[in-house]
Parts: structure tokens; sequence; C-alpha cells
């Protein structure tokens, strides 16, 4: 019976851990609202046109619950090497694989989600469950939506990613839902720099929760260029559009 009953409290205690570490990533990296007049991040309020690398669209688990997932989507950097984006074997808690694939489409479609789209310029909203962490005595620490404004043949490092910051969203722009601070959706919307060529592009969202508590998702989006904008991207000229960029990876 003490056995038992120490066996139960162990359990309830391992539930109660898994909860405290829970933490975020980008569930949706292109969050289109029903209702542009009513922005909102629960199910009814939008749809998801776009997903971070290797996202398991037909995972049938709910919103949030990514993290007890295998492989799970929440990947918590090791300060040791910052890798910027998971590669299921660094971190202090290793994610599923988002590091950039050979051709880049290959992260995307079937079993995984779609890549994102846009247009130079654009607004383009952004999706996180606020994993108990949108409650009021938690810290706000923002998500920074990191952007390259080059056409790249091989992901940045951290310091790149970090050096590259487009915006910074407040993590705790949430829907609360009452009884269930961890299944919460939260969002941002954050614009695609105007002056991109067409090609395709990594972004990186980063939080971090504590001091020196890094969590990243990564994705790749397909840019074409505003109508009349200058090409300011790269210097490779126009062998990096969409179809050049895909092809050069076969
Ligand atoms: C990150 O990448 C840049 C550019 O390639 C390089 O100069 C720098 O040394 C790298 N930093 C680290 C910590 O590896
Ligand atoms: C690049 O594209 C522009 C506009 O489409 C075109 O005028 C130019 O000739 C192209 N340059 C090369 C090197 O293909």
């Amino acid at each position: 019976m003490l056995f038992r009953t120490s066996v139960i409290a162990s359990a309830a205690l391992a539930l109660v851990a898994t909860m405290v570490e829970a933490h975020s990533w980008a569930d949706c990296v292109d969050w289109q609202f029903n209702d542009p007049s009513k922005p909102g991040w629960r199910a009814s309020d939008g749809v998801c046109k776009g997903y971070a690398r290797q996202y398991p669209v037909n995972s049938g688990v709910q919103f949030g619950g990514l993290d007890s997932y295998s492989p799970s989507r929440h990947y918590q950097q090791n300060k040791d090497d910052f890798i910027p984006c998971s590669d299921h074997i660094h971190g202090v808690e290793p994610g599923a694989i988002e590091t950039r694939q050979n051709p880049i489409s290959k992260a995307y479609g079937g079993r995984f989600g779609a890549m994102a789209k846009a247009t130079a310029g654009q607004k383009m909203c952004v999706r996180w469950p606020a994993k108990n962490h949108a409650k009021p005595n938690e810290p706000n620490n923002p998500v920074w939506i990191n952007m390259p404004k080059q056409i790249l043949t091989k992901d940045p490092n951290q310091s790149g990613f970090s050096s590259a910051n487009i915006a910074k969203l407040n993590y705790k722009n949430c829907n609360q839902i009452d009884g269930d601070t961890d299944h919460t959706p939260c969002g941002g919307c954050f614009d695609v720099p105007a002056d991109l060529s067409t090609g395709t592009y990594v972004i990186q969202w980063r939080w971090m929760l504590n001091q020196d508590e890094y969590y990243t998702s990564c994705w790749d989006l397909q840019v074409t260029a505003k109508n009349g904008a200058p090409s300011t991207a790269g210097g490779l000229g126009n062998s990096t559009s969409v179809f050049a960029d895909l092809a050069e990876d076969n």
C-alpha cells in the first residue's frame, strides 16, 4: 500500500514536472484571421496556411500538445552551442528536426504542413501555445522574429539569426482560456521586409523564458518580390528565384 502510494505520488510529481517544464514553439507561421477586424488565435478565429519545418499536421494531437509528442516540437537551446534550429540531437531539450532540408521543400507537404508564402512587405501572423507562461506572474520576454534578408545556401548560426531581428512580439498576446493556461493560444504579427527579392528565406522564432533559456522554431518562407521593388537580396541575381532555389538543392 505504501509502495502503491509512493508510485502514485511520484507519478503525480512527474506530471507536475512535465507541466512546469513544458515550453513553447511556433505552432503556425502563417495564421490568417477569418475576420481581420476581429483578430484572434482560437481555432474559430482563423486558419493556418504555413508551418515550421517538418511540422506533423496529421498528429491528431490537440493544440499545444506537441511537446508530449515524439519527436517533441519543443526545443531548448544549449548555451554551449545555441544550435539555432533543432537537429533532434543537441539541446537541453532536443526537439524535432527543424534544420534546413535538401531540397528545402522536403520539410513540407504530405505528413508535414505546407511551406509559408508571402509577398515582400506583407503582414504575417504567427501563433504559439501559452504553455502556462502567459499568466500574470510569469516573465514576459518578447518572441524574436529573426529573418536574414539574404537568400542563403545554408542556415546561419545563432549570431547570424540574432543580428537579423525584424520584430519583437508580445508573448502574452493571448486569448486566455479560463482554467487552461497551458493550451491558451497566443500570437503576433510582423511585416515581411519590403525590399526582398523573390526567393526562399529562413525565419526563426526565438523566445527566452528565463535568462539564457531559449526556445526556437525555424521555417522557410517563399517570398515574391513586390512589383517594381528594387532587388537588394544577396547579389545572387535572378538565379535565386523560388524555383531555381528549390531546384538547385536537388
Ligand atoms: C557565426 O557565423 C558567422 C558568419 O558565418 C561567423 O563569422 C561567426 O564566427 C559564427 N559564430 C560562431 C559562434 O560560430
Ligand atoms: C533579371 O530579371 C530582370 C527582371 O525580370 C531582367 O531584366 C534581367 O535581365 C534579369 N537578369 C539576369 C541576369 O537574368
